[in-house]
């Protein structure tokens, strides 16, 4: 289990809401921690409060829609540190998408900033946590990965995908040392989803968000589903029949 003492973070997507949250959260207890994004001002303030916490930092620029990059930044913190214990892949959007609307390009883009940004890291990741014997992947998935979510399809359909990808990853590793956790979140209010116009039941804050995220990090369930009442209320819909959860779901989304 990953102790979050004296360990190697590894958090991609760090600039703001949950994984900004995460990497002050974790910062100090002799961890050293490196945090990616694209905004470089707003990542070296999450670097500047992870070093007043006590914790080394380095904060690195990168789009994750770039395989090279991606795999430079896992290079760069092997060099600085010698190894990646915890890695938390943060990265992803989920617009309101109505399915009426959408064009096929707008599909494909949400695939690329949910299931590619992921897979380019988690590629060069399992081969570096096989060199060194094992080491802990998670990844920000969402509820909304557990079933499609009328305005929110595409991203539910690339969510999903990175859920499977993950599932058999972790089957596949886990002989090797490799673990992987699944955070399932309801929502939160982070200012990327203020203004989307989304009904958002249940909503709850970016530091409450991190909690779970820092206590999956710590137990390492393969998956962690909060905050309780929608990843409650979630269960209930996949399990009800299509024609009850579908008028339910309707009723939601208004
Ligand atoms: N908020 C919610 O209600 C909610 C619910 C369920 C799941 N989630 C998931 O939680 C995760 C975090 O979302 P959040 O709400 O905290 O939003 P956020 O504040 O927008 O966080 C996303 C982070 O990823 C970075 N990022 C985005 N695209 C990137 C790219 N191409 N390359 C490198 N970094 C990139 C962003 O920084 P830069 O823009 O500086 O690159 C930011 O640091 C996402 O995977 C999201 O799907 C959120």
């Amino acid at each position: 289990m990953a102790r979050l003492r004296h360990e190697t973070i590894l958090i991609v997507g760090a600039s703001s809401g949950i994984g900004a949250q995460v990497a002050r959260d974790v910062a100090g207890h002799g961890n050293r921690l490196v945090i990616v994004a694209r905004r470089a001002g707003e990542l070296a303030a999450v670097a500047a409060d992870v070093r007043a916490a006590g914790s080394p930092c380095l904060d690195i620029v990168a789009d994750a829609l770039d395989p090279a990059a991606a795999a430079a930044v896992v290079a760069r913190a092997v060099a600085e540190f010698g190894a990646v214990d915890v890695a938390l892949l943060n990265v992803g959007q989920g617009p309101d998408m109505s399915m009426a609307e959408v064009d096929v390009a707008d599909v494909a883009r949400v695939m690329s900033v949910n299931y590619d940004v992921t897979v380019n890291y988690l590629v060069p990741l399992i081969a570096q946590l096989r060199r060194q014997g094992g080491g802990l992947i998670a990844q920000t998935n969402s509820l909304a990965g557990l079933m499609g979510i009328p305005r929110q399809g595409p991203y539910s359909a690339a969510k999903a995908a990175v859920r499977t990808l993950i599932d058999a990853a972790r089957v596949e590793l886990s002989p090797e040392g490799i673990r992987f956790t699944s955070l399932y979140p309801g929502f939160v209010a982070t200012a990327r989803v203020s203004t989307d116009g989304l009904p958002k039941p249940f909503q709850i804050s970016e530091k409450q968000a991190a909690r779970h995220v820092v206590r999956a990090l710590r137990r390492e369930p393969a998956d962690a589903a909060f905050p309780w009442p929608t990843a409650t209320l979630v269960r209930l819909l996949r399990v009800l029949p299509a024609r009850v959860s579908d008028v339910l779901l309707r009723k939601l989304a208004r």
